[in-house]
C-alpha cells in the first residue's frame, strides 16, 4: 500500500489525500458545470451496463449530489440511491439540495470510499465519478465497490485524465492540464490514472469489462468555464506546492477568462473513461 506523501497533511492516510477542489456550497458552480459536460454520454452508458428502475445504487465521491440524483431520478420511486463523500460540506449540500428538490430517494454518508461501512453484498449497482483519481490507492476503492454488490451486480467507473484538457487554438486555459499534472505527484496522486482504469478492474479479479472514453468540447457559457473555475478552486493547492506564484495564478486566470469569452477557441474538457463490468 502507498504510503502518504509528506506534504499531504494531517488529513492524509494511505486511502485518502486533502481534496485540491472547493467543497459544499462554493463547489456547486464547477460541480453543474462538470456534470452537464458529461452525463449525457454517462447515462447511455449505464442504461447499457444495466442500470434500471428499482435498483439499490451507491455513488461513491458523490460531491455535491449531481450524479446521486441523476441515478435517483433512473431508478425512480422504487429503488435507492445512497451517496457517499468523504468531506462533510459536500454531504450537507447534498442533502439540502436533494431535500430542496423534494428527492426521497436518495440518502448521504460521511465516509471513506475506501471503507464506507456499508452492508456488504446488498447494492446491484455501485458507480462513481472523479473520484478514483484523487484516491492514494484506487485499487483498495474498487475494492470496497465490489464488496457492498450483490453477486451479479455491475460496476461503473467513469474518471477522466486531467491532462488531455485543451484548448484549440492553444490559449491559457492549457494551464488546467498543466498544473493539475504537476500538482499529483505532490500529493502521491496521479491526475491520469485513468487511461489505466481497465487495468485496476483486471487486477481485481474481474474480467470482460467493457471500456468507452469521450472527450467532450465545452459548448454552453457554461461548460466553456469549467476549466476556469476548476484552476481557480485549486488555486491555493497550486500555489501552496509552488507550481506557481500567486501574481501568475491571478494573470493566469485573467487570460484563461478571456480564453472562455473567445468564441473561436474551442475547448475539449478531460477525456473521460468509462469501465463498466460484473462482479461474478
Ligand atoms: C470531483 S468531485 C466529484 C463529485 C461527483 N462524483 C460528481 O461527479 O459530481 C470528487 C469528490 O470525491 C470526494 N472524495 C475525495 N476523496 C475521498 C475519499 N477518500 N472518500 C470519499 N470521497 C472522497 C471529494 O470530497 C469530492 O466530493
Amino acid at each position: 500500500m502507498a504510503e502518504p506523501a509528506p506534504n499531504c497533511g494531517p488529513e492524509s492516510s494511505p486511502t485518502h489525500a486533502p481534496y485540491a477542489l472547493a467543497t459544499g456550497s462554493a463547489a456547486v458552480r464547477r460541480l453543474h458545470a462538470l456534470h452537464g459536460v458529461y452525463s449525457p454520454f454517462a447515462r447511455g452508458v449505464l442504461a447499457d451496463a444495466g442500470l434500471k428502475a428499482g435498483m439499490k445504487v451507491a455513488d461513491f465521491g458523490c460531491g455535491v449530489g449531481m450524479t446521486t440524483r441523476m441515478l435517483a431520478e433512473i431508478v425512480g420511486p422504487s429503488g435507492s440511491v445512497t451517496g457517499v463523500d468523504f468531506s462533510a460540506e459536500q454531504v450537507e449540500e447534498a442533502r439540502e439540495i436533494s431535500a430542496r428538490a423534494d428527492i426521497g430517494n436518495v440518502s448521504f454518508l460521511q465516509a471513506n470510499a475506501c471503507d464506507t461501512g456499508l452492508p456488504r453484498a446488498s447494492f446491484d449497482l455501485a458507480y462513481c465519478r472523479f473520484l478514483l483519481l484523487h484516491l492514494p490507492n484506487p485499487a483498495a476503492c474498487i475494492e470496497e465497490m465490489l464488496a457492498i454488490l450483490k453477486p451479479g451486480g455491475i460496476l461503473v467507473l467513469e474518471d477522466g485524465d486531467l491532462t488531455t484538457a485543451m484548448s484549440q487554438p492553444p490559449t491559457a486555459l492549457d494551464a488546467f492540464a498543466d498544473l493539475f499534472g504537476r500538482l499529483g505527484p505532490t500529493r502521491g496522486l496521479d491526475y491520469s490514472m485513468a487511461k489505466d482504469l481497465h487495468r485496476l478492474v483486471e487486477a481485481a479479479g474481474i474480467s470482460g469489462a467493457r471500456v468507452v472514453y469521450h472527450q467532450p468540447a465545452c459548448i454552453t457559457d457554461e461548460h466553456r468555464q469549467f476549466l476556469k473555475w476548476s484552476v481557480e478552486e485549486a488555486g491555493s493547492a497550486f500555489v501552496g506546492a509552488s507550481l506557481i506564484t500567486e501574481e501568475q495564478l491571478a494573470t493566469t486566470l485573467l487570460e484563461m477568462q478571456q480564453a472562455v469569452d473567445t468564441p473561436d477557441v474551442t475547448i475539449l474538457a478531460p477525456r473521460m473513461y468509462l469501465v463498466s463490468c460484473v462482479k461474478g
